[in-house]
């Protein structure tokens, strides 16, 4: 019995030192805001955010490598979302923003729960899905919205479980578009073999009912196939992009929050780092934030 105590002091203590040696490797130092994504996607957020909020610092993380992120399982998306948030932790960033639906849908409960109170319980994960939720309630007006994004992220009942906390009343119907990604990634958006997949989705979702007002484009691909979207949605139903709305909820964050504003560093710059190459980060970035991007560096993460 006296030994056995004795063990479980010692278990104790070496789990104590093993939690404190994790945080410690974590540097101190105020850093930029993180913003990651499975691929590109994110830069349409980023884009928005930079407008808000100009004057802060970010480091941009996509995870080209393994990307797409959609049709992974549960346990995949949240294994490789929290190997990049840790990465940009040790980078310095102590605000990560998952700037991807199908990452926030399926990791960002575990980050928040499980990880960082081991980590560093001071530092922050931020999804885009609550954000988009806010602004649901104040563009519809029937109470009925359409979703439309990854399987991962519609299978996860995220958006429509988001939806009923805050805003009972409101009906979902969701739509899974998984070729919708892989056109923005092999640039077909704009080309005419896009229209099917478009008109496709767009069909079945409204299909489901006719009171649909309001459609989420609720992947950060989606924003790419905006003018398809809007060409074959009825003129009154209203796009729901999430850029704005995420940045608007940022800024709002970030007023409520001095003591995290106080450790996201201010200079107006901007980094990014991808797990492909360059020179293709490069390349579709460009296509994304419509101008040309410096300062790109591989990484590789695990
Ligand atoms: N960025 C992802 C999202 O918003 C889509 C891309 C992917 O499937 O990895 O859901």
């Amino acid at each position: 019995m006296y030994y056995r105590g004795r063990r479980m002091i010692r278990l104790i203590i070496l789990l104590l030192f093993w939690r404190m040696d994790r945080m410690d490797e974590l540097p101190k130092h105020p850093g930029p805001i993180g913003v990651f994504d499975s691929g590109y996607g994110g830069l349409t957020i980023l884009d928005n955010i930079r407008k808000v909020l100009p004057q802060y610092d970010y480091l941009y993380l996509g995870d080209n490598a393994r990307a797409p992120y959609g049709s992974r399982s549960f346990e995949v998306v949240y294994q490789f979302t929290r190997q990049a948030v840790r990465y940009l932790f040790e980078q310095g960033c102590h605000l990560v923003i998952l700037a991807c639906n199908t990452a926030s849908a399926k990791a960002l409960r575990s980050i928040q729960q499980k990880d960082l109170p081991q980590w560093d319980p001071n530092r922050r994960v931020l999804g885009i899905i609550r954000p988009t939720v806010e602004g649901v309630g104040e563009v519809t007006r029937s109470g009925c919205v359409g979703l439309l994004g990854t399987e991962g992220t519609v299978q996860s009942e995220s958006y429509p479980l988001e939806i009923k906390k805050v805003f009972p009343h409101i009906e979902v119907f969701s739509e899974a578009c998984p070729m919708w990604v892989p056109l923005v990634e092999n640039r077909e958006y704009d080309k005419p073999g896009a229209d099917y997949f478009v008109q496709q989705h767009l069909n079945r979702l409204l299909s489901r009912s006719s009171r649909i007002d309001t459609v989420i484009l609720g992947c950060t691909h989606y924003p790419l196939l905006g003018n398809k979207i809007r060409r074959y949605l009825p003129q009154q139903i209203q796009i729901m992009p999430q850029g704005e709305w995420v940045a608007r909820s940022l800024q709002d964050y970030l007023r409520r929050h001095p003591e995290i504003a106080a450790r996201c560093t201010q200079g107006g710059r901007c980094q990014f780092l991808t797990t492909e190459s360059e020179r293709k980060f490069s390349e579709m970035a460009s296509i994304f934030l419509r101008t040309k991007i410096e300062s790109i560096k591989h990484i590789t993460i695990d």
